[in-house]
């Protein structure tokens, strides 16, 4: 309200109330002075009164909210359903102008400052995250497969000549049809087993750029996060044959940001050697609906030219979704979130190990991937391959979502390539295995429930299968309410 109005406000009701509700108005206006001036997550979260007053402040500088306003364009923020209205805080037109998603749009200057604000406070939160020299980024609301491949495609125009994008191997459909559908060619690049990980093979990348020449390769395309016992890739090394050879390269950090080790390896990659853009999940990171990525990298006009390529207007909605989340957490409840996640790690691997002991299995050791762990399956296998892929519905239909199955010698094609041993992001992994992750927001009812309910499965499977020994795993912490056993 107005100076104006607040002295009208005092003519209605005591002047000394009216001044103590100014104030206290004036409170939650000095944290949206602080966002706007600095453009940086506020350390303590926000209440929802305080975001829904900004949110509504910035609608209502949208010409689709305007009193009197009328339209007479084809694209005019009309919207039939107010549920539909309500769910976008009537923020409706979007993001970006025809051309080009930064653009600011005259019709809409308040969804033009939440854009602009959403990028500055996510690039805030990356550097909190450890990407400490990150220069430049933004929410794209894509998924990450096609923010990869809008990274291709703007390379396409710097290295016009080349066909070839040179990829670490990561079993994962979505990364190899990033690179299939911006229409280069993947060399796949198998990891070198070292111990119970699997790791980047730096000799056969250095052989590839050789045999095809630096110029004919469009860019390396390596991971950070990633399923076990494939760890992150060897970013600094990967970062210092790009640069040595002159060969772009872009980094799929899909749930990396909850990691300090991932981001820690994209630092330092961009110290050593050259890392042109990395790209992550937004739902992956940041808990809100799956729909956007962040784009980002250490040179600030390539980014831009990335987020030029992108044709035409976009959703808002992945980031409002990211706005609000980072404002209700602040950057101390995103870091303690960060925080958990680890501890919960740390108890996943007690447990997952407990578990594997008692059913004669094995914790793989794979101590350079910070999220993602691996027990083996062996004992499953020995009887039939049956009982290894059994083991995955089961834990499906007992609500165990996440843990993946992996069993030896799938053969899968993926857009006309033939990967053998697909899942295990190699051709021989020595054993199926199955996994589990401490992702952010996972909770200790998750871990204890999770390997209950695995032990329940693996007993009976051992049952079926005359397997079965004396070992039984000792009761786990009982203290889950939500246990339905
Ligand atoms: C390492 C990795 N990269 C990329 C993706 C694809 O992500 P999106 O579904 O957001 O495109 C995933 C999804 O699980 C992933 O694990």
């Amino acid at each position: 309200m107005n100076s104006e109005n607040v002295s009208i406000c005092e003519k209605i009701v005591s002047s000394s109330y009216i001044r103590q509700g100014s104030q206290a108005r004036r409170s939650h206006e000095q944290l949206i002075r602080m966002l706007l001036e600095q453009g940086k997550c506020p350390e303590e979260g926000w209440s929802e009164s305080t975001i829904e007053l900004f949110l509504n402040e910035l609608a209502v500088m949208d010409s689709n909210n305007f009193l009197g306003n009328c339209g007479v364009g084809e694209r005019e923020g009309r919207v039939a359903s107010s549920l539909v209205a309500r769910r976008h805080y009537r923020l409706i037109h979007g993001i970006g102008r025809s051309g080009d998603i930064a653009a600011v749009q005259p019709k809409a200057a308040g969804s033009s400052l939440l854009n602009k604000l959403t990028n500055s406070v996510v690039l805030d939160i990356l550097k909190v995250a450890g990407v400490r020299s990150v220069s430049s980024c933004f929410v794209v609301p894509m998924a990450t497969g096609m923010s990869l491949t809008l990274c291709f495609l703007t390379l396409r125009h710097r290295r016009p000549g080349a066909r070839y994008i040179l990829w670490p191997r990561i079993d994962q459909k979505s990364c190899f049809k990033a690179m299939v559908t911006a229409g280069f060619e993947p060399v796949v690049v198998e990891n070198k087993l070292e111990g119970d990980e699997l790791r980047t093979d730096l000799e056969t990348v250095k052989r590839k750029i050789e045999e095809l020449g630096a110029e004919n390769i469009l860019c390396v395309h390596s991971t950070t996060s990633c399923f076990a016992p494939r760890v992150p890739d060897r970013l600094e090394e990967l970062a210092e044959i790009c640069a040595k050879n002159d060969i772009p390269h872009i980094v799929n950090n899909a749930y990396g940001v909850q990691s300090s080790k991932c981001m820690h390896l994209i630092q330092q990659g961009a110290r050593v050697g050259r890392i042109d853009a990395f790209v992550q999940s937004l739902d992956k990171n940041f808990m809100v609906p799956v729909g956007g990525a962040i784009i980002a990298g250490f040179n600030e006009p390539f980014i831009q030219e990335i987020s030029r390529m992108y044709p035409g207007r976009a959703s808002a909605s992945p980031s409002l979704d990211v706005l609000i989340t980072l404002l209700t957490l602040g950057a101390s409840g995103y870091k303690k979130l960060l925080r958990e996640r680890k501890e919960m790690y740390g108890h996943l691997v007690q447990e997952l190990q407990r578990l594997a002991e008692a059913h004669g299995e094995r914790l793989l050791h794979t101590p350079h991937n910070p999220i993602s762990l691996a027990m083996s399956l062996d004992g499953l296998q020995v009887k039939s391959d049956k009982a290894v892929t059994q083991l995955g519905s089961m834990l499906f239909t007992r609500q165990v979502s996440g843990a993946r199955v992996v069993p030896l010698g799938n053969k899968q094609v993926v857009s006309g390539h033939t990967f053998k041993g697909f899942m295990s992001h190699s051709e021989d992994y020595p054993c199926p295995y199955l996994n589990a992750a401490s992702a952010i927001g996972i909770t200790q009812d998750d871990v204890t429930l999770c390997i209950k309910r695995l032990d329940k499965c693996l007993k009976s499977l051992r049952k079926e299968a005359g397997t079965e020994e004396t070992s039984t795993v000792p009761p786990a912490e009982e203290n889950s309410s939500a246990d339905q056993l």
